[in-house]
């Protein structure tokens, strides 16, 4: 298939990227200030914040005053996470454009991450879905673990592409298929794609990848390849699941735009503003930059 003459990223930095950095609550300024900086370079899709409980994530406890402080822009999407009614109450009532719900194609980590069964959890989305479109609210589905599980193991993909199904049925617009502990590979990647893409068409998914084993731009070409025109990124590549151990960030937005460019894929983004909010991030942080790019361009862009 013929490379996607376009990519729409999906900016997940101060939702995925923030949620699981360690030591002291990160500002509301901070978030508010990234998430503007992330739109002045060009993204058109931010996840800003998440509508789960304070007290399971509590970098992610001030979603309604971040979502607040943003400087909205016309034409640019500003998500939230909402797991339950409570989350997407929340999420409307910050004035969310769109929500997301998350499942996985693991027992375990369900259990873990939202503490109850995958058929619970499709179970709940199914008011939350109902709810949302009725404020006219579009709902993105998240499948985690789909090329391996933090307490499962290895991933059938027909499980992978039952859970997306079923998720696409109730309404979801997008499945993004997240490899969350990111231990992909790319044949990997595209024998999971091909099974999703049987029951889903392409143009209905994402590819979320983290980087934990540095696979993931080699993963998101292969599902390029394979017709897929929506990533998630993470800006300097922040970030990781605070209930899988050990995952890492997702893959930086630096680094799929350096390849996207290379490839001549467009994506509506300045490379050099992104560097620079990288860079500022990181110092903000006090943490390295997990953009290969980023550091290679250098602090002055
Ligand atoms: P629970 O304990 O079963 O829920 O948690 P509950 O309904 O029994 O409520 C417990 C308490 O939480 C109550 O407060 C609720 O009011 C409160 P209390 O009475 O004890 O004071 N509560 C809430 N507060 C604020 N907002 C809410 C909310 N809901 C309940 N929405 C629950 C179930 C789903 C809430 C919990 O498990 C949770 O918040 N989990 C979120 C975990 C999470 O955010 N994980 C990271 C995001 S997923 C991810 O990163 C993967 C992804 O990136 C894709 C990939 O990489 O694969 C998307
Ligand atoms: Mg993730």
């Amino acid at each position: 298939m013929a490379l996607p003459t376009n990519v729409r990223i999906v900016e997940v930095g101060p939702r995925d990227g923030l949620q699981n950095e360690p030591g002291d609550i990160i500002s509301t300024a901070v978030k508010v200030e990234l998430i503007d900086r992330l739109v002045d370079a060009g993204l058109s899709y931010v996840e800003s914040a998440s509508f789960v409980s304070p007290k399971w994530v509590p970098q992610m406890g001030d979603a309604s005053a971040v979502m607040a402080g943003i400087n909205r822009k016309p034409d640019v999407v500003y998500a939230a996470l909402t797991p339950n009614m409570k989350g997407l109450e929340g999420a409307i009532a910050a004035n969310a454009d769109e929500v997301a719900v998350f499942s996985a194609s693991s027992e375990a980590f369900t259990q873990k991450n939202i503490n109850c069964s995958i058929k619970e959890s499709l179970e709940r989305f199914v008011p939350i879905i109902e709810a949302a479109k009725a404020e006219n609210i579009r709902v993105r589905g998240y499948v985690s673990t789909v090329m391996g599980c933090p307490y499962q193991g290895d991933m059938d993909p027909a499980q992978v592409a039952a859970v997306s199904r079923e998720m696409l049925d109730m309404g979801c617009y997008e499945i993004s298929l997240g490899d969350t502990i990111g231990v992909g590979t790319p044949l990997k990647a595209k024998k999971m794609l091909e099974a999703v893409a049987r029951e889903i068409p392409v143009e209905k998914l994402a590819a979320h990848f983290h980087d934990t084993y540095g696979q993931a731009l080699a993963n998101l070409y292969a599902v390029v390849e394979e017709g897929v025109a929506v990533i998630d990124t993470s800006v300097a590549g922040l970030g990781g699941c605070p209930y899988a151990k050990g995952a890492s960030g997702n893959v930086a937005t630096e680094d799929v735009l350096y390849m996207l460019n290379g490839l001549g894929i467009k994506t509506g983004i300045d490379l050099d503003k992104l560097v620079a909010t990288s860079h500022w991030i990181t110092g903000q942080l006090g943490r390295n930059n997990g953009s290969k790019v980023a550091l290679a361009i250098g602090c002055e862009a």
